[in-house]
């Protein structure tokens, strides 16, 4: 690898670390609620509040992040939600209240929403084409990493005696480990250079030159930079509208995309996992090795997209990872409709669907949300998208308990299944491939009269 391919891997996996806290901040409070709900006694409105007011500090996060990165730049805005994961932290860690305990999730949720848009979106400005598949694909392996990590240092925590918190205090060093990623990202970030495409955008076209010689290849820094200011020349500093006609398509590939992904149902399995093999009748005190098992499957299949998804592309990795969990889903369902659960086949369907999950839609929907708009919309696109995905995040964590508890599993498998066949067909008929194109090339692909 030449000098230039490996900084562009070093910055992009240390950018992707915001997909690490964002995966930690999710995942810790699973382990953290319960002892929680002993300690403060909470009521089902309390638990609710502690539970949303993550994703309603995501929402937040993802709406200033738009106007952030374009007015302070990509990089200023990535230490901010750094900085918004420390203060989460160190604030739940040493909650007096449980009011300041929901204000310090909230922190935490607006930090999440802030790198859920501009890690992935710094990575596809800065990645070469030819690699920027990969390198946003590091982004869901981080995620997938801090699901883990959040996982496992709960087990620990839950194992060790600590002398300077009580066992009904356990929550406490719980949320004060994401301190260490959160100060190890901070640190790291310093090495992180502007976004070139920033820096044109905003008359600096002298340092972006300065940051590509470091990142590319001598031969390749005149001509990207040529049309990397050819398309800020095109947008004139101006903003585009979200709602112009030549961003039609493009917007309803990014919702449709960030929708469906969640109402695949992975959020379901990845946490409620355990619940369901209960429900099935295993064993309940398994239900943590499951855990780690369903996240290290999550992680390692994520390898595949790594290595596949500039090779063999978006669309064909997707249609791929679509039927694997269209018919996992049905199978799963059909074994729940037929009560026969207890049988090795659900785990391995489970798992099955993870797999699919991790080196497609996952990784994919991140990609492809990021890449497909024009310079002048990119921000405001790509927060829409996000946002999007977040609120189909909260939809299908308030309409999984009431549809288990009127319709039970195998409906929900189902209901799952429908929703992904539905994404395979719009992958397939709709989707448009993007491997190998610059993100000047891709406006046109786009805008081009049809
Ligand atoms: C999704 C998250 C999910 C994670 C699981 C991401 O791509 O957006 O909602 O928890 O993958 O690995």
């Amino acid at each position: 690898m030449s000098i230039s391919g490996f900084r562009q891997q070093a910055v992009c996996l240390i950018v992707a670390l915001g997909g690490l806290l964002f995966g930690f901040d999710t995942a810790v409070i699973s382990g953290a609620l319960s002892p929680l709900k002993l300690q403060f006694d909470l009521d089902a409105v309390m638990e609710g509040w502690l539970v949303s007011s993550g994703l309603i500090g995501c929402i937040v996060g993802v709406l200033v992040t738009g106007f952030l990165s374009d007015r302070i730049g990509r990089k200023k805005t990535i230490i901010i939600a750094a900085w918004m994961f420390l203060l989460s932290a160190i604030g739940c860690a040493f909650a007096p209240s449980v009011f300041i305990l929901v204000l310090s999730r909230m922190i935490g949720g607006v930090g999440v929403g802030m790198a859920s848009v501009i890690s992935p979106m710094y990575i596809t400005e800065f990645a070469p084409a030819s690699k920027r598949g990969q390198m946003v694909a590091y982004y869901q392996l981080a995620i997938t990493v801090g699901i883990v990590l959040a996982y496992a240092s709960n087990a620990w925590l839950d194992g060790i005696d600590l002398s300077w918190f009580s066992r009904a205090e356990i929550w406490r060093p719980m949320f004060l480990v994401m301190a260490i990623p959160s100060i190890v990202f901070l640190v790291m970030l310093a090495k992180v250079p502007e976004s070139p495409r920033w820096l044109v955008s905003n008359g600096k076209a002298d340092q972006a030159a300065k940051v590509m010689q470091v990142i590319r290849d001598p031969e390749e820094v005149e001509k990207e930079l040529y049309d990397i200011a050819h398309a800020a020349m095109k947008a004139n500093g101006k903003s585009g509208s979200l709602w112009a006609k030549n961003i039609r398509l493009p917007l309803l590939i990014g919702v449709v995309l960030a929708i469906l992904q969640q109402f695949s149902g992975i959020n379901a399995i990845i946490y409620y996992g355990p619940s369901i093999f209960e429900a099935a009748g295993f064993d309940s005190s398994n239900a943590l090795l499951l855990q780690v098992i369903i996240g290290a499957v999550n992680v390692l299949a994520t390898f595949i997209a790594i290595r596949l998804v500039d090779r063999y592309g978006r669309k064909s990795l997707l249609k791929a990872g679509l039927a694997g969990i269209v018919v996992s889903l049905v199978l799963c369902g059909l074994l729940f409709y037929t009560g026969q659960t207890k049988t090795p086949l659900l785990l391995v369907l489970m798992l099955f669907y993870i797999a699919c999950f991790a080196f497609s839609l996952g990784p994919i929907t991140w990609i492809i949300i990021n890449e497909i708009f024009p310079t002048e919309v990119r921000v405001k696109a790509v927060a829409f998208c996000t946002l999007m995905l977040w609120v189909a995040v909260w939809a299908v964590g308030q309409f999984v308990p009431w549809i288990l508890a009127h319709a039970g599993p195998a409906m929900l498998f189902w209901i799952f299944a429908v929703c992904s066949t539905t994404n395979f067909i719009f992958s397939w008929k709709v989707v448009k491939e993007t491997k190998g194109r610059s993100l000047e090339e891709m406006e046109e692909l786009f805008v081009a009269p049809h």
